[in-house]
């Protein structure tokens, strides 16, 4: 078997971010910003990290402004220039050059699944990464690194994956799956099953928005018939590719934030800023003399 890089990330982002409304009703959530940087750069950074060299995002109606976002802007910069502020000006034109970026939509929002499947044509025949914006993963190393990492040695599959509590599991796609006897980190899968009630879940193992998928998906999400949701599901075309592929779960190191959730957001934000050399050391000083 040919070994193949994972060279390209597709980014979902035709979504309308009904749980952030009302900012979400004119503004995509992947431009919801963490601190001064929007969520969808945080992950367009991991996978440039990850060796990633093409970004494609799924866009929809009213999603220019992440087109802009990456675009370089020719008026910022001049004024930026004209008022000598340059580090400014290099912040402003990083984004450009962060990667190849391209751009394809999806016409309707039928699910995650159909959303991938719009990238069928621009990813090919290779492996590929799929990041969902809105699960940040603060890591050393890098959350799609590492899944990269784990790609190169078993050449198949691997979708992020994070034990959660009790019945949050009903908000994930959920693994049944057995701990892999070589590395710690697999979780070799046997089955999979999106948002199911807690009783019934095989697992408390949720997937995050974090996949290597082979190409084979792209069959496998031509043939699904809605699932969840009434909604074209990405865990069900998994699950179809497990007939005639290995998948694995991987259990990343790092920390994930559901930064498209209120209060996930929220948390992800003062952690961010805590961290920043600029401004952790005020705002922790601010957070500690308040009376909250
Ligand atoms: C999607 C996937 C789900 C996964 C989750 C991770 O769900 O369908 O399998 O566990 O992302 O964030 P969504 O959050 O879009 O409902």
């Amino acid at each position: 078997m040919t070994r193949m890089k994972v060279r390209k990330a597709v980014f979902p982002a035709a979504g309308m971010g009904t749980r952030f409304l009302p900012a979400t009703k004119a503004m995509p959530k992947e431009m919801l910003p963490l601190v001064d940087k929007p969520l969808i750069q945080y992950g367009v950074e991991e996978a440039v990290a990850a060796g990633c060299e093409e970004i494609i995002i799924i866009t929809g109606r009213g999603k220019t402004t992440m087109e802009d976002h990456f675009d370089r802007s020719w008026e910022l910069e001049a004024v930026l220039e004209k008022r000598n502020k340059l580090a400014l000006l290099e912040i402003a034109r990083s984004m450009s050059k962060l990667a190849k970026i391209v751009y394809t939509r999806q016409a309707e929002a039928l699910g995650l699944g159909h959303a991938v499947l719009m990238a069928k044509e621009l990813v090919g025949d290779e492996p590929f990464a799929v990041i969902l914006a809105d699960d940040v993963v603060d890591s050393k190393q890098g959350c799609m690194k590492q899944m990269v990492e784990a790609y190169n040695d078993t050449q198949s599959s691997i979708l992020g994956s994070e034990v959660v509590e009790g019945p949050a599991i009903s908000n994930y796609g959920c693994l049944d799956c057995t701990p892999d006897a070589n590395d710690p980190r697999l979780l070799l899968v046997r089955d999979m099953v999106e948002k199911p009630k807690f009783e019934d879940a095989p697992s408390q193992n949720a997937i995050i928005g974090r996949y290597i998928l082979t190409p084979r998906i792209f069959e496998m999400l031509e043939t699904i018939k809605p699932g969840a949701g009434g909604e074209l599901q990405l865990t069900d075309g998994i699950k179809a590719l497990l007939q005639y592929e290995k998948v694995y779960g991987f259990s990343y190191e790092g920390k994930r934030h559901d930064a498209g959730d209120k209060l996930g957001f929220l948390k992800a934000t003062v952690e961010f800023a805590l961290q920043r050399d600029d401004l952790g050391p005020t705002f922790r000083a601010w957070l500690k003399a308040q009376n909250f």
